[in-house]
């Protein structure tokens, strides 16, 4: 069992580069499924939920190999369509490879992504959508077995909320259908606007992300391209609460401040200065956090759900009461019972949490119960007196690339106890 151990206290200093986004490289290696050369993908972050996607890759019969941050597919001798369902089950994001599996066979089968538990996660829109590009879709057993007997058809398709993944999985189907595909209400998050670059840069023709409206033109084929992933906003995000609930001050590179404008408007919410230098930040924490009275999650350029634990986290030595409204995901708090083992006053009703302010927190023992559930774990016992473990850390892995030696570089005392 593997675990932790942080002992809290120690004010962060120092400078870090920030992580690939974990949100980007997934879709992005899904869709190299669709790529008939070779693609190097870049700013690759060591994430279990990375190697699931090579995991993927290879049971597809691609090439894939993975070295330092790159990662090299070739999916020229792709030789199956259907995800092994151990493989859908590690991560939501295995949903993602359904669009990119039938634009390049013809057809996949998949059974229901797994991921962390954040409530109801239904795919309904990216099925009716793929529905309406001219895929049947068929339930066996609880397997997911989808053909286009008469290949991919560009649709028009409106989505009655902007979900990430089915925007994604539409846009993949798309890359290679017959004819033009319009996404009306699609969402505008940076990590779409990400895969479609990378798609684009193999041949593809998408255009209009960051709006709500992407038109893509199917082109008969891609080939391979060389890409760099874009910074982790919420990696980012986290690093800026553990330095600011330790009264500390650092530096983070590789960031895109444009990606996270209503993140910056938090923090200094809460007395933090944050300076930007190009793609650089410097966060400078006050000796007493201030409250920020509302903060709600919304879909981009909106507070994103991801960072909500993060700053329950950082509220919850805060001066005064601040309160969290989740309007992304049904069932967002389960972590706030581990946070409370930290003596942090939170209450929850539905889809707010209201925190009070306490001077400090004390170490104690938890479980990380999802992944940014589990970063706000590390951000309280980064401020919390004493020896505290931190169990279940294979949901933090799915996200963070060693966080543990990014926060000792920083000065944090932290360390693994591996079994
Ligand atoms: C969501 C987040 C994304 C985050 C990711 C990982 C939003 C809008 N999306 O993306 O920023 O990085 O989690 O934690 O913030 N829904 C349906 N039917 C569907 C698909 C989604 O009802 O077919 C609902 C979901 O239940 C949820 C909402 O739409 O309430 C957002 O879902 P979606 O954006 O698809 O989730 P992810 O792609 O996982």
């Amino acid at each position: 069992m593997s675990e932790i151990i942080v002992n809290g206290g120690k004010k962060l200093y120092g400078g870090i580069t920030v992580q690939g986004a974990k949100n980007s490289v997934l879709p992005v290696l899904a869709a190299t499924v669709l790529c008939q050369k070779e693609c190097v993908i870049h700013n690759c972050p060591a994430l279990s939920d990375v190697n699931t996607s090579i995991k993927i890759l290879r049971a597809l019969g691609c090439g894939c190999e993975a070295e330092g941050n790159t990662v090299t597919v070739d999916s020229r001798g792709i030789n199956a369509y259907e995800i092994p369902d151990n493989l859908m089950r590690e991560m939501r994001s295995s949903i993602v490879f359904l669009g990119a599996i039938i634009g390049r066979c013809g057809r996949a089968v998949i059974s229901s992504p797994g991921g962390c538990e954040l409530g109801p996660r239904p795919i309904d829109l990216h099925l009716s959508a793929l529905e309406r590009m001219g895929v049947t879709i068929n339930e066996e057993h609880g397997y997911l077995i989808c053909t286009a007997e008469k290949g991919l058809q560009g649709a028009e398709i409106s989505l009655g909320f902007p979900s990430v993944g089915a925007t994604e999985n539409i846009i993949l189907a798309a890359a290679t259908a017959k004819g033009m595909t319009t996404i009306h209400g699609a969402a505008k998050e940076p990590e779409i606007s990400d895969l479609a670059d990378f798609l684009n840069s193999a041949g593809a023709r998408i255009y209009g992300c960051g709006s709500d409206c992407i038109r893509v033109y199917g082109v008969e084929r891609l080939g391979g391209t060389e890409h760099t992933i874009i910074p982790d906003r919420i990696a980012a995000a986290t690093y800026m609460a553990c330095a600011a609930v330790t009264g500390g001050k650092i530096t983070m590179c590789n960031i895109m401040p444009s990606h996270m404008v209503s993140t910056f408007w938090v923090f200094r919410e809460a007395g933090c200065e944050v300076e930007l230098s190009g793609k650089s930040l410097t966060l400078s924490a006050p000796e007493h956090l201030k409250r920020v009275p509302t903060v709600r999650s919304l879909v981009h350029p909106g507070f994103p759900t991801d960072a909500g634990p993060i700053i329950v986290a950082m509220l919850t030595v805060a001066e005064g009461t601040s309160v969290f409204v989740e309007n992304i995901f049904e069932n967002r708090f389960s972590y706030v019972d581990e946070l409370k083992r930290f003596g942090a006053k939170i209450k929850t009703e539905g889809k707010i949490a209201v925190t009070e302010g306490v001077k400090e927190l004390s170490a104690t023992d938890c479980k990380a119960t999802d992944l940014r559930g589990g970063a706000a774990l590390v951000i309280a016992a980064l401020t919390a007196y004493g020896e505290s473990r931190i169990g279940d850390i294979h949901h933090i892995e799915r996200g963070y690339d060693d966080i543990v030696s990014v926060l000792g570089a920083l000065g944090a005392d932290i360390k693994y106890s591996k079994d």
